[in-house]
């Protein structure tokens, strides 16, 4: 496809907005405006809505432009992210998912990356201003916050933060300051079906986890149950007694934290209070996709599941620089949104705001190599050709044994006819 820009032939094609910004031309109603570079990107528009308040109060303070830049360059950059997301969580959404998706989650996942770390990056530009500078200008912000960023709002709850983890601001809901069609879209967010909940189906069904089948988890509980002999049995053998002891502290920990994933009921325990927020069934698929990541079919989901977590990342490196750089500005000030200003954004850098905390903490349960179980060679097939919807996988094994079978019984068949024949 040729650029927009290039040549004449899409010149005048699309009704454009004139170069004022606004739809309505003044010279011709019904003529088309010639595409621009300037009216195709509406910079009318986007360049006039850089407003600095100093500037309307007769005060105009140089570094509120900056101020303002960067907030609207961050909005515009939550608009993308959140577009990338919902074509994600729409892949996501199908029973099951198909397959051959994959690559093209893992792209929009790695693009969502890489627009928060440019995100990032850009909480460095506005440290490029002293307080100093900061506070000439803070008087004209009113009660306006960061706080109100209603894409910020959708992003957290489209990525899966429910508001019970929530820290409390100021003693209000979250959504205190949105109205009207904002808090609407804030909530249908909090309803929808999040990321989270998304990839906890996608992995809950994760090939090799069927009972009938390979049973992962079966095979894992045993391996961990002779693991945990080898260890007790090491620690039996160890002759000096104060090292005993120690080994034996350590044989107990590593038995407890065993227990935390092959005891359901205390997985869900941990679940209620917020430290787990996987299901038991996709805790086992993440496992499973772990431990078998160099087999074909989970090359793009164990890189998928990195993918999350490197987002995860992202937001606690924004959610930490973006607080040491309020504390820069305004040290232990109340901030302009009516909370406790870096106290509060304190609480946020923490793992309630991590959603997928336990892919983070998966490797707690990884096992050393020689403990991990074998594939069998049947498993091993199944995963070697990636699945899709569209392109049903055969069984190998059982399509050659029907063709054992048939050759034995036509065999069997012509022996019967030849005996008919020479009887
Ligand atoms: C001088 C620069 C900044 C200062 C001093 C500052 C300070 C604060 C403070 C104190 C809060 C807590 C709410 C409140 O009481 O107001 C807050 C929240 C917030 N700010 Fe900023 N901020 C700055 C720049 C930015 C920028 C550039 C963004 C980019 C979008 C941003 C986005 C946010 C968001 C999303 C929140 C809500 C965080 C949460 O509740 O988890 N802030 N900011």
């Amino acid at each position: 496809m040729s650029c927009p820009f290039s040549g004449a032939a899409l010149n005048g094609m699309f009704p454009t907005p004139n170069t004022n910004g606004n739809n309505s031309s003044t010279k011709d109603k019904n003529k088309p405006e010639k595409l621009t570079y300037g009216n195709y990107l509406h910079l009318d528009q986007v360049l006039g809505s850089n407003v600095m308040q100093s500037e309307l109060h007769g005060d105009p303070i140089h570094d509120e432009h900056l101020f303002i830049t960067v907030h609207q360059v961050y909005e515009l950059w939550f608009k993308q992210i959140l577009y990338e997301m919902d074509s994600v969580r729409e892949m996501l959404s199908s029973i099951p998912v198909d397959e051959s998706h994959m690559l093209l989650i893992n792209t929009r996942m790695g693009r969502i990356n890489m627009i928060m770390k440019l995100l990032l990056e850009q909480v460095h530009v506005v440290e490029t201003m002293t307080p100093f500078d900061f506070s000439a200008f803070r008087c004209y912000l009113g009660g306006s916050s960061g706080f109100e960023s209603y894409q910020f709002r959708v992003l957290e709850n489209k990525l899966g933060i429910v508001p019970s983890w929530r820290t409390s601001y100021a003693q209000k809901s979250y959504t205190h300051v949105h109205h009207g069609p904002y808090l609407e879209d804030i909530k249908q967010a909090e309803k929808e079906p999040s990321m989270l909940n998304l990839v906890e189906r996608w992995l809950e069904r994760a090939p090799g986890l069927e009972e009938d089948g390979f049973n992962f988890w079966a095979r894992f509980s045993d391996s961990v149950e002779r693991m945990l002999e080898d260890k007790s049995d090491e620690v039996k053998n160890i002759e000096n007694e104060a090292e005993k002891e120690i080994a034996k502290a350590e044989y107990e920990t590593l038995k407890e934290t065993f227990d935390s994933i092959l005891d359901v009921s205390i997985h869900d325990k941990l679940r209620t209070r917020g430290e787990r927020r996987l299901s038991h069934k996709a805790l086992q698929g993440a496992l499973l996709i772990s431990f078998y990541r160099n087999e074909v079919r989970f090359h793009q989901p164990y890189q998928f599941l990195s993918l999350l977590m490197d987002l995860d990342s992202l937001l606690m490196k924004w959610r930490s620089n973006h607080m040491l750089m309020a504390q820069r500005m305004i040290g232990s000030k109340a901030g302009t949104g009516g909370s406790s200003g870096y106290q509060y954004l304190r609480s946020t850098v923490s793992d309630r705001y991590k959603v997928f905390v336990d892919l983070f903490n998966l490797c707690t349960f990884h096992l050393p190599p020689a403990y991990i179980p074998q594939l069998p060679r049947r498993v091993k097939r199944m995963l070697s050709i990636p699945n899709s919807p569209q392109m049903p996988t055969v069984d190998m094994e059982r399509l050659s044994l029907a063709f054992k079978k048939r050759m034995e019984e036509d065999s069997h068949k012509e022996l019967s006819v030849q005996e008919e024949n020479s009887a």
